[in-house]
């Protein structure tokens, strides 16, 4: 490397170096084509101008392989990379708003964690065993026991309809329990503390 160096600029190198040595302009010049090459293996800020490429050198990171979702495709007939979802394509979660029945089976898991997340949004209304006296309906408004006539004959879709919209001095819990949070708790609300089926 040093040999080809001062072949091609020792010539104009002044003071002559002792053997091994590289001189100030040397260094110098060698520093030039060092930022140069540098400079330009940057791109510019705007991505649609490169800048200048090393062509045959450091292309991989600029081309990437896969699509763009963006980008022309000529492999779909509407020549769109990102196509839009299948005709009648259902929201992965939505059985769990419309349905009329409850879509998780009732198992033990489930009732554990129906009894956990009645436990951090209800028992302090709705009380420990849903008789509607928990700590802060004494202070507020008596919610109805669980086992009282009207609520027994709640279907689970009403149940899980009055935890997402509230109901009367009762607030929506939408925003915190989410659809299959709350169908846990209409399993453990109907089988814990209503002793349905
Ligand atoms: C801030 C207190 C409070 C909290 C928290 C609360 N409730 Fe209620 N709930 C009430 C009150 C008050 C009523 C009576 C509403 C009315 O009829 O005006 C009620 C009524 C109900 C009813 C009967 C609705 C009907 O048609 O009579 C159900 C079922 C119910 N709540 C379930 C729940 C569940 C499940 C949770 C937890 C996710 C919950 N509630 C959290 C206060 C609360």
């Amino acid at each position: 490397m040093k040999r080809i160096f001062k072949k091609f600029v020792g010539a104009w190198c002044s003071p002559r170096p002792g053997r091994g040595d590289l001189a100030p302009t040397q260094i110098i010049v060698l520093a030039l084509i060092f930022s140069f090459v540098f400079l330009v293996s940057c791109g510019l800020r705007d991505a649609k101008k490169p800048g200048y490429e090393i062509g045959w050198l450091w292309t991989d990171m600029m081309y990437p392989v896969s699509y763009e979702p963006y980008s022309e495709n000529s492999v779909f007939p509407n020549k769109v990379t990102m196509q839009a979802p299948v005709e009648g394509t259902v929201h992965r979660e939505a059985y769990l708003l419309g349905s009329a029945v409850n879509p998780l089976p009732k198992t033990k898991r489930v009732l554990e964690q129906g009894a956990h997340l009645y436990q951090n949004f209800c028992v302090m209304c709705h009380g420990e065993t849903g008789k509607g006296d928990g700590k802060v309906a004494a202070k507020f408004l008596p919610p109805p026991d669980y086992q009282s006539e009207r609520v027994m004959a709640l279907s689970s879709a009403d149940i899980f309809a009055v935890i997402t919209a509230g109901k009367g001095a009762m607030p929506p819990h939408a925003g915190q329990v989410d659809p299959l949070e709350r169908w846990k708790i209409v399993h453990y609300i109907q089988s814990e503390l209503q002793g349905k089926e």
